[in-house]
């Protein structure tokens, strides 16, 4: 069935997708994604943008966090042949565990629907290894990722967020990292090389 068979859903009344502009980019998501994981992604959304204006972000950058947020998982349901092919595997453990790739391989599509925004692409690609330290888009998506109301998780990150982004986004990355290695599962160096970076101890 193509896209268009699909009749767009009224739109939200709170968070990003409510906007005229992002409209499109929501409805296009939902075709990709089980009902399960778009409404996570209208979750992510919304707290992104309360993460943004909490955090005094200007009107490009919270518009920009907004469409990240809509965006970050367009590729989370695609296929590992799919994902190796929107994004070719750089190791071993992104061979093994191609979930890895979802960031990288979401850029990509994002690219292919129009999106230039660098601040756009890096958060979408950042929010599952980790991203830059200091990119405060990237942050807030990643932050709102992890600690999203319905993940029953992190709400004291989400707390923190709306006064504090960067110790959030580095209480986010340690809490990442132990649930991992809690599991025995090998974390990406991406994560392990973010965490180092960031030098500021969480108190
Ligand atoms: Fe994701």
């Amino acid at each position: 069935m193509s896209e268009t068979a699909y009749p767009p859903l009224p739109l939200p009344t709170a968070g990003p997708c409510r906007r005229a502009s992002l409209a499109p980019y929501c409805d296009r998501v939902r075709l990709r994604l089980s009902p399960e994981r778009y409404a996570h992604v209208l979750r992510v959304a919304e707290l992104a943008e309360q993460i943004a204006l909490a955090n005094r972000f200007d009107a490009g950058e919270l518009r920009a966090t907004c469409l990240a947020a809509v965006l970050h998982d367009v590729a989370r349901e695609e296929s590992a042949a799919r994902l190796f092919e929107l994004a070719p595997p750089e190791s071993e453990l992104e061979r093994t565990h191609p979930m890895a790739l979802h960031g990288r391989a979401g850029r990509v599509v994002a690219e292919a629907w129009g999106v230039t925004d660098e601040r756009v692409l890096d958060a979408i690609e950042g929010h599952v290894n980790g991203p830059r330290p200091g990119d405060r888009v990237a942050m807030a998506l990643y932050v709102a990722d992890v600690s999203e109301p319905g993940r029953g998780v992190n709400d004291d990150v989400r707390a923190m967020a709306m006064t504090n982004l960067e110790r959030a986004f580095r209480r986010a990355l340690e809490v990442k990292i132990r649930y991992l290695t809690g599991r025995g599962k090998t974390v990406h160096p991406r994560t392990l090389q973010v965490h180092d970076e960031l030098t500021e101890p969480t108190p």
